[in-house]
């Protein structure tokens, strides 16, 4: 069982140039999907393989009742999914012709998630337990908590870049993050495999993805690269979701390091091959035939 706790948020997703302040510009049609990086990470590990449950809340609308359906019928368990008084997360992102995207987060109902609603029940059979940061970060702490109470592997994917205390991360047994999230908790380190080095100190495995150019790794004992799959990239969205939920799949599936690593490099790459981000999340087959 993958335990994800996470966000849900409703994507409006609409193809143009990103405005600069003030500016008005026009754009392409309006897309809604189910996203947010905790439904997002959720789908990607069920259709990487993944027996799944999902810990989240939505709002008593259109959009909730959406979310548990379009997740229920991925296969992934929503009975943890409820509602609560405010509106469902959502997210706007504009995807700029070069592919990439520009989003805004109205967090909503995933703010009403708090630690005391999270059931111990639910990570009992947890073998990997998946967490972001678009939870409240007490929220996050004790599920990273109960997740190693619980003897899972304590997945976080400290998305979006926030400062990480001692308190989560000494639950934490892999941290992912890309560059960007790397630059953020750390001072003067631009290369990746130097930032994997300094965040193995605080937990026992550091992931960097590196967008096009791979993933750096460290661990207590050794560390290395692994280059990206070659693909022509279409549209960025979810490729980081893509590689944690593929990763979290492969780790509970007892899958040797480096083989886990690449079997997540190829869910990155093939979401980077197709717009948008709940459409573009690969299933196993493709994934098994492009890691080879
Ligand atoms: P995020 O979406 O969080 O910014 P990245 O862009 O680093 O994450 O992508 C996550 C992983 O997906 C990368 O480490 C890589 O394995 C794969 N990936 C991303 N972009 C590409 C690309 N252009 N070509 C091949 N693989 C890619
Ligand atoms: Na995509």
């Amino acid at each position: 069982m993958i335990l994800v706790a996470g966000s849900l948020n409703l994507d409006l997703v609409v193809r143009a140039p990103i405005p600069r302040p003030g500016e008005t510009v026009l754009g392409g049609e309006l897309a809604r999907h189910p996203g947010g990086k905790g439904a997002n990470q959720a789908v990607a590990a069920a259709r990487a393989g993944g027996q799944v449950r999902l810990i989240g809340r939505v709002g008593h609308d259109d959009a909730g009742s959406e979310f548990r359906a379009a997740l229920a019928g991925e296969g992934i368990d929503v009975a943890p999914v409820t509602a609560t008084n405010a509106p469902t997360g959502t997210a706007l992102v504009v995807v700029n012709p070069a592919g990439e995207n520009t989003i805004v987060v109205s967090p909503g109902a995933n703010l009403h998630l708090r630690p005391g609603d999270l059931a111990p029940g639910w990570f009992e059979d947890a073998r990997v337990v998946v967490l972001q940061l678009e939870l409240p970060l007490e929220t996050v702490r004790r599920a990273a908590e109960l997740g190693h109470a619980a003897g899972a592997t304590v997945l976080l994917n400290a998305a979006p870049a926030w400062p990480l205390a001692d308190e989560l991360l000494r639950d934490v047994d892999v941290l992912v993050v890309n560059e960007h999230e790397a630059a953020a908790l750390l001072h003067d380190v631009a290369d990746g495999a130097e930032m994997a080095d300094a965040l193995a100190r605080r937990v026992p495995l550091a992931v960097v993805t590196l967008g096009a150019r791979g993933v750096a790794w460290a661990a207590r004992g050794g560390g290395g690269r692994l280059p990206a799959l070659p693909v022509t990239a279409v549209d960025t969205t979810a490729a980081g979701d893509a590689f944690v939920g593929a990763l979290a799949v492969a780790l509970g599936e007892d899958q040797a390091l480096e083989g886990a690593l690449r079997f997540a490099s190829a869910a990155g790459a093939l979401a980077v091959t197709r717009r948008g981000a709940g459409p573009s999340l690969p299933r196993r087959a493709e994934i098994d035939a492009l890691a080879g």
